[in-house]
């Protein structure tokens, strides 16, 4: 099993669509793969065309942080999607976890623990964490949790920020989760033959080099079947499958899972 989770401070860059993307792109090629909406607003939760109980959301229930770890046997309760595809939803309850985890030892470590728990019961080849766009006790989780970060990068002015601040934030969880990295960037939201877009671009693949992971491609292009698909509750594969950007986005998923399957 491999943690993947989507992470950048920066709002709307395209965590949650990516997120989605490859879940579902994994799942159709025979990956067992659970997605968690570890984020409270639950995007990907109702983007998915699905809603939680607003006072208990699963992601809440997963983390088990009510009870004592030896006695709770994981609470989970997985919505099915498709097949290969199972869902931890989420909600605005799930900002409980912030202060309900705040003075718990290691409360970093409880979605990691969730995971590990589940994995025992489901043989999971993937997990896919979607995460929230600010750094806070949640965040710390889903690195804790994650052995593979995927920072989805919208190529504008002022992209930058916070970038080095996510990084730095790695190198520091790494103390204490040594199998963390950063697998790379996924470029989102392309406008074409843009000179600002492409100067971006260019300055996040140099930086990249420097940090030693890489910029997946394809970029995948600013498009409006992408923001269309969640109001229908379906991903992007079945809302728009020929159109371009379910295109990118299927070739970008190749990529990375032909990266995390020769990781092997
Ligand atoms: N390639 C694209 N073209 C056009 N719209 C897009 C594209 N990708 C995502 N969107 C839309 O942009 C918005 C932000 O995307 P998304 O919710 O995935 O970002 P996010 O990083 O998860 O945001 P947040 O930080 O709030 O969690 C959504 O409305 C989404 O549908
Ligand atoms: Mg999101």
């Amino acid at each position: 099993m491999k943690v993947i989770s989507l992470v950048n401070q920066k709002g709307g860059v395209a965590k949650t669509t990516t997120a989605i993307a490859l879940a579902d792109y994994f799942a159709r090629h025979d990956k067992k793969t659970l997605l968690v909406d570890f984020d409270p607003q639950g995007s990907l939760t109702t983007s998915l065309g699905l809603a939680d109980d607003p006072d208990n959301p699963q992601a809440l229930k997963f983390l088990s942080l009510e009870k004592s770890i030896e006695a709770t046997p994981i609470d989970y309760n997985i919505d099915v999607y498709n097949g290969n595809l199972h869902v931890v939803m989420s909600n605005i309850g799930l900002e409980k976890a912030n202060m309900l985890l705040s003075s718990r030892p290691g409360r970093e470590r409880f979605l990691r623990r969730a995971i590990n728990k589940i994995a025992q019961k489901e043989n999971y080849d993937y997990v896919i964490i979607d995460s929230n766009p600010s750094f806070s006790i949640l965040t710390m989780n889903v690195l804790f949790a994650s052995e593979n970060v995927l920072v989805p990068f919208k190529p504008e002015f002022n992209s930058h920020k916070g970038i080095m601040q996510l990084f730095d934030n790695v190198e520091e969880m790494k103390e204490f989760q040594p199998d963390l990295r950063v697998l790379g960037f996924v470029i989102t939201m392309a406008r074409k033959n843009v000179k600002s877009v492409e100067e971006s671009i260019a300055s996040i693949s140099t930086f990249a080099d420097e940090q030693g992971c890489r910029v997946f491609r394809p970029a995948i292009r600013l498009a409006v079947a992408c923001a269309d698909a969640p109001s229908h509750g379906k991903s992007l594969s079945c809302y728009a499958p020929d159109s371009n950007v379910a295109k990118d986005y299927e070739q970008l998923s190749r990529s990375v899972l032909e990266t995390l399957e020769g990781m092997l």
